[in-house]
């Protein structure tokens, strides 16, 4: 197992969890931002490469290109892609004409670069396994995250996705936890903005357990959390998101809310600091599928 810079932490977490180390890894960035990667030999070896596409995220896409790419001219028998957090996962579809398949150009160029295989935590879209020719693994932190959560739900609480996409997601974690369900409907007006004013479902005089499957600018939770304030709910809130990007303007938003806690995978890192910030270790999680992944191999 190798990981790009992001991944580091998480790749020590995984081969620990395996018995492991993780094998010498450098990266090197030049002046200009060009990066270099050099890894040792791996002649013949099942290789996993750790390192998410988080913020800033056209390099970290490029880093695990040319860090597959250093794998496989370095000898490995087979290169797997492990990416904690999947940028581009959003650009699933086309929104209007004129826009790039932006999944897809990145899943082509991950095989391109040497990707035998993929290994994701909950992509924003269950299309990204239908992007890939080669086999695409999907592990979930919801688990995780939910443990984090259950011993300190608030009476009488309702499970709220802040958007029709995050539904699925709010149903799973509302029969987990035996509590309602409702889901705000969402319009994103730019990559910053989005609007909201509907609630389907009832929240008043509820603690709220908004979930989806990332904070990136906060603006998604901001929205949700002021229209079911405003259809009632009680004003203890809690999240639950798998990736938390927390870029832009995102804590200063979420400052502002009544916020009890907002809990977060580190499938990126999470370099922010606020008491209302929990963070989870995804490390167990990846260990777990990557031991199964390489049994699969030798059998
Ligand atoms: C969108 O459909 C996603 O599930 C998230 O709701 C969204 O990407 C979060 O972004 P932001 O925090 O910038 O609103």
């Amino acid at each position: 197992m190798i990981a790009g810079r992001a991944g580091a932490t998480t790749a020590t977490g995984v081969a620990h969890g395996l018995g492991i180390e993780p094998a010498p890894c450098a990266v090197e960035e030049f002046p200009d931002g060009e990066l270099r990667p050099r890894v040792g030999s791996m002649i013949g070896d099942d290789v996993y490469v750790v390192a998410p596409t988080g913020p800033p995220t056209s390099s970290a896409v490029v880093e695990l290109l040319l860090l597959l790419d250093a794998c496989r001219r370095s000898g490995a028998a087979r290169v797997s892609a492990v990416v904690p957090y999947f940028a581009y996962a959003r650009q699933d579809r086309r929104g209007s004409a004129g826009e790039a398949l932006g999944a897809r150009v990145i899943a082509d160029v991950l095989e391109a670069a040497g990707a035998q295989r993929v290994l994701v935590v909950d992509p924003h879209t269950t299309a990204l396994e239908a992007m890939f020719s080669v086999p695409v693994e999907t592990v979930t932190a919801v688990p995780t995250l939910l443990d984090a959560v259950a011993g300190d739900l608030a009476t009488q609480s309702v499970v709220v996705a802040p958007d029709l996409g995050a539904a699925k997601l709010a149903q799973r974690v509302g029969s987990r936890l035996s509590i309602g369900v409702a889901v705000v409907r969402k319009t994103r007006t730019s990559g910053r903005t989005v609007e909201a004013t509907e609630v389907v479902g009832d929240v008043a005089d509820r603690a709220v357990l908004l979930v989806d499957d990332m904070v990136s600018t906060g603006a998604t939770l901001e929205t949700a959390t002021r229209v079911v304030l405003a259809h009632g709910a009680r004003p203890d809130v809690s999240v639950l998101a798998t990736h938390g990007l927390f870029v832009g303007d995102a804590l200063a938003r979420l400052d502002a809310l009544p916020l009890r806690r907002v809990v977060v995978a580190d499938t990126v890192p999470v370099t922010v600091d606020r008491s209302w910030i929990s963070v989870r270790s995804i490390a167990p999680v990846l260990a777990e599928a990557i031991s199964r992944l390489h049994g699969a191999v030798r059998t």
